[in-house]
């Protein structure tokens, strides 16, 4: 491979922060940027699968933190990005990865559901945004990604109050982008469309949490039947995406939301 392409999307030396670890696209993208030379500082509210994360990352030789985070509280944000400074020195890449997913009407929108999505997947967001960008505009460096959702560019029914965040999160993006930019920070957002993971197994889990495969493939061929490529994607999709922006690939692209999904939302 060309050089110049190499050094674009090479990692080496940096550190990368990704939140909600444990989950699918978590998971991935931090194996990604430790794919591509990056020290990884990982956080999840659940920590059996962080600790599985963790697990996957030092098989690959990685040099790995696992520092157990509810993104819901601000003074754990703010401890994140301490250890992570603390630990490593540097602080180059924030993905901000972890959310929840209810399903309600917005009518029957329980207020303690309504407040937990937003904690975790706003608010969450916004701490994230915070903490690293104010470790990034002492360094005059940095790139925060924020993944943010498909369901952000069309209302669909029992998902409003999760989208509604995502929304916010894309604009949140924007507003960073603009604040930070003069000072070297980037921040940039992806909204995937649909990915099998933890967070869209209920569509063929069963109750005790095994795949039921024929509710599987009916799901799969479902979504595949509503976007152009006709196809599901996979975390790789978008923890490729997350590399671009974390690298020097995008260092002329800032307030940008990508959107790997099969062609499912043209905005
Ligand atoms: N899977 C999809 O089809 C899809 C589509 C569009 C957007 N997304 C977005 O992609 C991101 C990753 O989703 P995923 O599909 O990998 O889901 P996932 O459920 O597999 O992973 C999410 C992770 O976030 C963690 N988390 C939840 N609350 C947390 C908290 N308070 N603090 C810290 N961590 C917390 C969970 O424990 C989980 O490990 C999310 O932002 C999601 O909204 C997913």
């Amino acid at each position: 491979m060309d050089e110049q392409i190499q050094q674009a999307f090479d990692l080496s030396g940096r550190v990368a922060v990704v939140t909600g670890a444990g989950g699918g696209i978590g998971r991935q993208a931090a194996l990604t940027f430790a794919g591509a030379g990056a020290t990884v500082v990982i956080a999840d509210v659940l920590g059996d699968r962080l600790d599985e994360t963790a697990a996957a990352l030092k098989d690959t030789g990685a040099t790995v933190s696992v520092v157990p985070t509810d993104m819901s509280r601000k003074a754990e944000v703010d401890a994140l990005a301490e250890a992570a400074l603390a630990h490593h020195g540097r602080l180059d890449v924030w993905a901000n990865v972890a959310a929840i997913l209810r399903h309600n009407l917005i009518l029957d929108v329980p207020e303690d559901e309504l407040d937990a999505i937003i904690s975790v997947n706003l608010k969450g967001v916004f701490f994230g945004c915070q903490a690293a960008g104010r470790a990034m505009v002492a360094a005059g460096r940095g790139s925060i990604i924020n993944i943010a959702s498909q369901g952000m560019d069309h209302p669909s029914p029992l998902v409003g109050a999760y989208a509604l965040t995502k929304a916010a999160v894309a604009m949140l993006t924007r507003t960073v982008a603009v604040e930070l930019g003069p000072q070297g920070v980037r921040a940039n957002a992806v909204a995937p469309g649909f990915i099998p993971t933890p967070m869209t197994a209920y569509r063929w889990n069963d109750a005790e949490g095994n795949v039921d495969p024929e509710r599987q493939q009916a799901a799969f061929d479902l979504m595949s039947s509503l976007v152009p490529l006709r196809c599901v994607g996979e975390p790789l999709d978008i923890a490729l995406a997350m590399l671009y922006l974390a690298s020097d690939a995008s260092k002329f692209m800032t307030g940008q939301v990508l959107r790997p999904n099969g062609g499912g939302s043209m905005p």
